[in-house]
């Protein structure tokens, strides 16, 4: 079973990450969980595999992210007596790890929690790298701690009942990772070629285990260097600067509003002299394999909403309310690697008026 272990440069936090077949009790470490933190449809579906243990349900998607839910996680711990001592395991996609993880880490100054996430998006990255968070105030995970899993253990099993759109919402977070990687792991990704791997057989086993390990390693790699985001970690927000603002006013899923940030950012990019148009090109080839927006206007008709003035100027808006901007910039990166355009990035400072006058231009 490939197992790699997050050791984060300067402290002693560290995360466990191992890739197999889930067996209830043996996959996480020591003590059985004194809570299990699932959504509904996680639960039903998934339930009689999961230990022992008392069920939090939470809600489904994104909406679990939100003050009301963290404060009925934490009612629920009171109600069940947890202490220190006692582990939180959150199965499920990136929503409910965020939730459960902030839940934990804040609890009596933070239980130690486990995930076993459940969608292709939280095992290539929501579940590696120690970053939980709610949304607050319609604004993306705007509140939230550094806090790493003990333990994360990904049975690529689970992704079989995932919907197609939730498959591919993943897959532009692992699209992401071969621009930031190039080499081996974008040859991976574009072998993939758009056809989606089974694990009900041992080949399609075989591809979902190397594109979750291979999404994790190059994370955590980047994580262990730079955990708090004051440098390399930055390069992970590729694409969710637009992405995210695209996510919040129009609600479409993660990835789906990631996929149409990563193309708009290149784009930019080439206006700015950044990103050639062969590297726009490969990136756009991978986004539509998977059937995935590479546009602006692509993430409103995804979403049912007219693509006019009104629209952009809120995305700008939204944007401007971005956590990672200072002042009245804002970073962002753009591939421009040497394996055609992939592997590493160029950081530029843009003048959020600047970005707002593009982001009503960009297709
Ligand atoms: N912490 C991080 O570093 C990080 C990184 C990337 C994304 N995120 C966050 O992750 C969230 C998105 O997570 P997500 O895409 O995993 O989706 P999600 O958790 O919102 O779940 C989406 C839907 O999939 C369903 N689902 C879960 N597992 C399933 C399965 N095996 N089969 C069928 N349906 C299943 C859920 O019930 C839900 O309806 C966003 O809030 C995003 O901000 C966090």
């Amino acid at each position: 079973m490939p197992e790699l272990e997050l050791r984060v440069a300067g402290s002693a936090s560290s995360s466990k990450i191992s890739i197999g077949p889930f067996e209830a009790g043996k996959a996480f470490s020591g003590s059985a969980p004194a809570a299990i933190i699932a959504d509904s449809l996680v639960l039903r579906v998934f339930g009689t595999l999961l230990p022992p243990g008392p069920r939090i349900e939470v809600p489904r998607g994104e909406s679990a992210k939100c003050l009301e839910s963290l404060e009925a996680v934490w009612e629920s711990f009171l109600e069940l007596g947890l202490d220190r001592s006692s582990m939180v395991l959150a199965v499920g996609g990136g929503s409910t790890s965020d939730l459960a993880g902030l839940a934990s880490s804040t609890w009596m100054r933070g239980l130690p929690f486990e995930y076993a996430p459940t969608t292709l998006l939280a095992m290539v990255d929501a579940s590696v790298g120690g970053k939980t968070g709610i949304d607050f105030r319609g604004r993306k995970n705007l509140v939230g701690t550094f806090s790493q899993p003990r333990r994360v253990h990904c049975d690529v099993a689970f992704l079989d009942s995932l919907d197609e759109l939730q498959f591919a919402s993943g897959m532009a977070e692992a699209i992401k990772h071969a621009v930031l990687a190039g080499g081996t792991y974008a040859a991976l990704v574009e072998d993939l070629g758009g056809i989606r791997p089974r694990a009900s057989t041992a080949a399609g086993r075989a591809a979902l285990e190397a594109l979750v390990f291979g999404s994790i390693q190059i994370k955590a790699g980047i994580v262990s260097r730079d955990e708090r985001e004051s440098g390399e970690r930055r390069l992970l927000n590729l694409g969710h600067s637009i992405g995210h603002a695209l996510e919040a006013i129009l609600g479409i899923p993660h990835g789906h509003a990631v996929a149409a940030g990563l193309a708009s950012e290149a784009r930019l990019g080439v206006i700015l002299g950044h990103v050639d148009s062969a590297t726009l090109k490969r990136l756009l080839d991978l986004l539509s394999a998977w059937k995935l927006p590479a546009s602006m206007a692509a993430a409103f008709a995804l979403a049912g909403k007219p693509d006019e003035g009104q629209g952009r100027v809120l995305a700008a808006e939204a944007l401007a309310a971005d956590k990672k901007r200072a002042g009245s910039e804002l970073l962002i990166a753009f591939p421009a690697g040497a394996d055609a355009g992939f592997g590493a990035c160029v950081e530029h400072r843009i003048a959020l008026d600047e970005l707002a006058t593009h982001m009503k231009s960009l297709p």
